[in-house]
């Protein structure tokens, strides 16, 4: 264990938590428990460097109600969870009971964050990347596509501001509040699509899928419900998703899997920025190739900075450069790149969209 993650910072995470994350009382009074107790403190110190913080062994504790809804904690991680009361007694009765499932869960997972009603963004960006070209089928690719959620999007209700779209009948919905531009959410024909990951959940590993579901909070309204749903949809109709790294990956899937005359439109949305500033560049390299079989469109939503050639910082200012997700894209027609594009901001989780220019 490094000093990087000592008792004193540890319990420091926890409380910076308790104040930043007022909008989710129960999980704060659950942190505030975590940060006066000595024993929680060490458990949450057996994970990996770097990764000693509330939110793991909060999605830990979830997913082991998830596994034992008779453990005392259990009430207070039900989907839409309220009440009043400390939650601490309960949550640290679970700890006693289970810590050795608990201390392995901490040491071998991380959080990471799967949230469907993204796929508003998603279609609003695919929308916008296939305006010029409103004729010609896509072959849609996702880099960092986890368990392919976000490759359902037309499989989704989706509800932007004044604009529907998808089945009516889906048991998916997504919606946004539209804080800028009208935007469209029409598509030409989707003639291809695919996901690329490098620790792809499939559509049957309840194990993995319980864990993504345990990294959401659960007294954010509709979240879980909203999750459960898109597993019950991603079960009738999976996405292809291949485990390769996303930059290396890239040029095979094209290859493989680009329907020919189509659009190529490659998206990442909260993943590009998991992979090495350096290498990022390597997308745009294999999509300039790709170009020269026919129009590319890059289109990207992830923290500012993050994307190479996207000139993002003017877009924002204050707090927003430390909270946005940025959209914009590149792309490529006729064999030449066009000038890159800034469309504006997003909430990282989707509730709303804010297309400036
Ligand atoms: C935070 S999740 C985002 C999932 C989804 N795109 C969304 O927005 O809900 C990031 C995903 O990127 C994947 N990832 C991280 N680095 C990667 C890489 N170098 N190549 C492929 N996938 C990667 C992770 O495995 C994870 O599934």
């Amino acid at each position: 264990m490094t000093d990087a993650d000592s008792a004193e910072v540890v319990r420091q995470r926890c409380h910076d938590f308790t104040v930043m994350h007022t909008e989710v009382p129960i999980y704060a009074r659950i942190v505030a428990g975590m940060a006066a107790d000595d024993d929680a403190i060490a458990l949450l110190r057996h994970a990996a460097k770097g990764q000693a913080r509330p939110v793991l062994l909060l999605a830990a504790l979830h997913e082991l109600t998830m596994r034992h809804p008779e453990t005392p904690a259990a009430a207070w991680f039900l989907p839409g969870a309220a009440g009043d009361g400390d939650p601490w007694p309960d949550v640290r009765r679970s700890v006693e009971d289970h810590w050795d499932e608990l201390r392995s869960v901490v040491a071998t997972r991380t959080t990471q964050t799967n949230e469907v009603n993204r796929a508003t963004y998603v279609r609003a960006m695919l929308s916008r990347a296939a305006a010029d070209l409103p004729d010609v089928p896509l072959t849609v690719v996702e880099l960092g596509a986890s368990a392919g959620f976000l490759l359902g999007f037309d499989g989704y209700r989706v509800r932007v501001g004044d604009v529907t779209v998808g089945p009516s009948g889906s048991l998916v919905e997504c919606v946004a509040e539209n804080r800028g531009a009208p935007v469209r959410l029409d598509l030409p024909p989707i003639a291809a699509r695919v996901g690329i990951d490098a620790n792809p959940v499939g559509p049957h590993d309840d194990a993995a899928l319980r864990w993504l579901r345990a990294c959401i909070w659960p007294e954010m309204p509709g979240r879980l419900e909203r999750f459960d749903a898109a597993v019950a949809h991603l079960r009738n109709d999976p996405p292809h998703v291949v485990r390769a790294d996303m930059v290396d990956g890239l040029a095979p899937v094209i290859a493989e899997r680009r329907a020919a005359g189509s659009h190529l439109v490659v998206f990442s949305s909260w993943a590009l920025t998991y992979v090495a500033r350096a290498r990022r560049t390597g997308v745009a390299d294999v999509l300039a190739e790709a170009a020269t079989d026919g129009p590319v469109s890059w289109v990207t939503a992830e923290p500012p900075g993050c994307v190479p050639g996207l000139p993002d910082q003017d877009v924002l200012d204050g707090d927003d450069r430390l909270t946005a997700t940025v959209v914009g894209a590149r792309s490529w027609r006729d064999g030449r790149e066009m000038p890159a594009q800034v469309w504006g901001t997003v909430h990282g989780h989707g509730n709303w969209i804010d297309f400036t220019r």
